[in-house]
């Protein structure tokens, strides 16, 4: 049994895409996909729970960690440039095994990250609706939780089908839709900041570390959230001028943009409201009605609602164009890579993936999804960071557009930054992992083993 058989992609013919792309289009395209879920609604938690006051320390970390994976990831983008992203570099660096429980990890990432964001989104538009005096039905307005009456996160649900509907027609997110999406985002951040920075009593900042520093270190990996989807960046490696110098500015100036913004959320956020109190569904809007400024905290939640779909229009695409690159190699049943021909989309997996993700946003509470994305994208930052070491040793004659600086210092500094974090992460947030691990392995074992496109081309040699 080859268990390490590797993928051999014939990178240097190019794929014929257009290089027009610079670094503030990167920045761009980087900070629409990052800002969502993570700072409208999982800061609230982490800085109740976790980190208190210091939660801009613990953004700092998860940003530093992430800037570190980004290098890693730029160079394995501007290398093994086809549609697939870190599952497709593990495949040509660690060979079959080691590529397929990547794109199971990611799999879990897109798949739970999408369905947390939606929470997340359901939650600002019931924050929104009662701002109107209109309060949904307890039963349909969270996940499932019988002792307090609740059944099903209704808004969640109907925002993942009604993305799906508009994937499968053929929608995608131009550049200039995305470049409005990511001035509404900051706007509304900017003017969280003005204006609650008005309303900052520092006395809400004592003490600075309720939780120790233990709290900062698992806050930062709670808020290591709010950081993805910068990944989106290097998947555009292709269409880079000048990549060796526009991708590294793109990435980690997109991470740059967000660890500023995110911490002077922080700071004010903080500073507005006791922490203890900030464990809410919508704390930024939250905080400015805390200090009765309603039609900002009204205007801030149209911004993080309109923001946060483009985060989920852009995870639900990566989840179709990632279990199409899988099933296309055999991993996964083909039906799964299979294009409706009228529509010229992957109608049937994107449905398939809409209806499981709904019904996990409808039933499982964010935390718990947040906590899963955040282990399963931790993990395969740390194999990318490890494959740039793999891919070095075993490709060295491949051509690459940028290259990470001291190898294998910094990547083996990326792998052990991801691996601190993951330790910060509860028990019962491994034991998911573990189990989802497990499924992966019967899944390669009884059909992807057996039914691998490049299994088959060996046995025909
Ligand atoms: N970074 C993305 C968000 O916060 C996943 O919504």
């Amino acid at each position: 049994m080859d268990l390490f058989r590797k993928k051999h992609f014939d990178l240097n013919k190019g794929t014929g895409l257009k290089k027009t792309l610079g670094a503030l289009d990167l920045i761009s395209l980087g900070v629409g996909a990052i800002i969502g879920t993570g700072i409208f609604v999982i800061t609230g938690q982490a800085a109740a729970e976790h980190a208190g006051p210091a939660l801009m320390i613990s953004f700092v970390i998860a940003a530093i960690a992430c800037i570190l994976a980004a290098l890693c990831y730029s160079e394995l983008a501007s290398t093994v440039t086809v549609s697939g992203s870190a599952y497709a570099y593990s495949y040509a660096a660690f060979g079959e095994v080691v590529g397929w429980l990547m794109g199971w990890t990611l799999v879990l990432e897109y798949g739970v990250a999408a369905a947390s964001v939606a929470s997340g989104w359901s939650a600002y538009v019931q924050g929104l609706l009662e701002g109107f005096g209109m309060h949904l039905p307890t039963a349909i307005s969270g996940a499932f939780n019988l002792s307090q009456g609740q059944i099903i996160d209704l808004p969640a649900v109907l925002i993942i089908l009604a993305i799906c509907l508009l994937l499968t027609q053929g929608a995608r997110e131009t550049a200039r839709f995305n470049a409005i999406m990511v001035i509404v985002k900051i706007a509304v951040i900017i003017i969280f900041i003005l204006v609650g920075a008005f309303y900052v009593k520092p006395d809400n900042w004592t003490p600075f570390m309720p939780f120790g520093f233990t709290g900062v270190m698992s806050g930062a990996a709670v808020v290591f959230f709010a950081y993805i989807g910068f990944d989106a960046v290097a998947t555009a490696a292709e269409e880079v001028k000048n990549p060796q110098r526009n991708l590294p500015i793109g990435i980690i100036g997109s991470l740059i943009v967000c660890m500023i913004m995110y911490s002077l959320v922080a700071v004010v956020l903080t500073g507005m409201v006791p922490f203890t109190n900030l464990g809410v569904a919508d704390p930024v809007a939250f905080a400015l009605r805390f200090v009765g400024q309603d039609f900002v905290a009204g205007l801030i939640s149209v911004g993080a609602i309109v923001g946060i779909t483009t985060v989920l229009l852009v995870l639900l695409f990566s989840q179709t164009r990632l279990l199409f690159a899988i099933s296309r190699d055999g991993l996964l049943p083909k039906f799964l890579s299979k294009v409706d021909e009228k529509k010229q989309t992957p109608v049937r997996s994107t449905w398939m993936v809409g209806i499981i993700i709904a019904l996990l946003c409808g039933l499982l509470p964010l935390d718990q999804l947040a906590s899963l994305t955040i282990i399963g994208t931790l993990f395969a930052f740390a194999v990318v960071s490890l494959g740039v070491i793999g891919l070095r040793k075993s490709r060295p004659d491949l051509k690459r557009g940028f290259s990470v600086p001291w190898v294998p210092f910094l990547p083996l500094l990326s792998a052990a930054f991801c691996v601190l974090l993951m330790l910060q992460l509860d028990g019962s947030t491994w034991g998911g992992f573990a189990v989802w691990i497990l499924v992966g392995l019967c899944i390669y074992f009884f059909y992807g083993y057996r039914n691998s496109e490049l299994g088959d081309k060996q046995s025909k040699k």
